[in-house]
């Protein structure tokens, strides 16, 4: 089956093939990439019951709740090892207290935090750094608000592989910037946002042959993105009404529509949630560019919020 890299912007959507050196920006207009697929036709309820199956395999792939749904992420190549560390499989907990301060709504969290580093990165972080591991690639980096980085640094490390992590000047947690040095991981603290150190690490990326494993690379998105498999398994595959999840890159929405899309088309599900995305009041470029109705992003050149995480004025995705 094809797996090829195809450029996002609607006047372009130009494929290209993945090389071995592998570039995350379009040859032609310089735009981001997704990861596509020439899919097969699944019989869905087929599809289902092997998913559900393998949930009491102990084999590795199948404990992961990313491999498990392997087929829609089937860009691994015949003797590609996976590298994993059980990410996903997350529980639905159901609330009263906040559900009913939030609407009254039926409120269910899928709690990320349960993931081996603490956070939803590790979705797509093991695609990302199997994807490296296949390329050979001995050294990878990222810029991060703090759990990107736990993450590849965790999954650098499983791999074998150096990591080399750009944070903006002490505007991380520290339990964050802790979890990355435990992990072995460089750090560099530059710049006075996220913004300002990705942009960095952009610019030397190309010199120093690094590996990003920003959510700029595609394949980040793809492993993210089977969260939409196994939270709408979890509901029997009853789509619910809405999916609510913060917004800093825009790497988690992008990678829930992608999901939703793709699980639609492919005959999953007959209805696709309203995706809502919530920044804080100020970093919130995505909201404003909505708000305007804007073709181009409005970024907040100072972005400011008490959520570390999603302090975020350009998003890249
Ligand atoms: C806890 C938390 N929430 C939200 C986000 C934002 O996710 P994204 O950058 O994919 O929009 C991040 C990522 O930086 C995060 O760590
Ligand atoms: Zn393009």
């Amino acid at each position: 089956m094809a797996t090829y890299l195809q450029c996002i912007e609607d006047g372009c959507r130009l494929r290209q093939e993945a090389k071995k050196e592998e570039s995350h920006r379009c040859a032609a207009c310089g735009g981001l990439l997704e990861v596509n697929y020439d899919f097969p036709a699944f019989d869905p309820e087929e599809m289902r019951q092997t998913w559900h199956r393998r949930r009491l395999s102990g084999e590795p792939v199948d404990r992961s709740g990313v491999w498990r749904f392997r087929e829609l992420i089937p860009f691994l190549e015949p003797h590609d090892r996976i590298i994993s560390l059980s990410e996903g499989s997350t529980p639905l907990v159901g609330t009263r207290r906040a559900g009913w301060w939030a609407g009254p709504v039926h409120l269910t969290i899928k709690h990320q935090g349960n993931n081996p580093t603490g956070s939803f990165k590790d979705l797509g972080m093991t695609a990302s750094i199997t994807r490296a591991e296949s390329r050979g690639v001995r050294l990878v980096a990222c810029a991060s608000t703090g759990n990107t980085s736990s993450s590849m640094a965790a999954y650098a490390g499983r791999a074998g592989m150096k990591a080399l992590l750009f944070v903006p000047y002490r505007q991380i947690s520290a339990a964050k910037l802790a979890q990355a040095l435990d992990f072995g991981a460089l750090v560099v603290e530059v710049g006075d946002t996220f913004d300002e150190a990705f942009r960095l690490l952009r610019e030397i990326a190309p010199e120093l042959g690094l590996y990003l494993v920003n959510s700029v690379n595609p394949f980040r998105i793809e492993g993210q993105k089977t969260i939409v498999a196994e939270l709408l398994e979890q509901r029997a595959w009853r789509p619910p009404d809405y999916i609510v999840v913060p917004g800093g890159n825009l790497g988690n929405a992008s990678a829930i529509g992608k999901g939703l899309r793709e699980l639609k088309e492919m005959g999953f599900i007959d209805k696709v949630p309203r995706v809502v995305v919530i920044q804080a009041e100020g970093a919130n470029p995505f909201y404003r560019t909505l708000a305007a109705n804007s073709p181009q992003l409005i970024p907040v050149e100072e972005p400011s919020t008490e959520a570390t995480a999603i302090r975020i004025g350009r998003p890249a995705n």
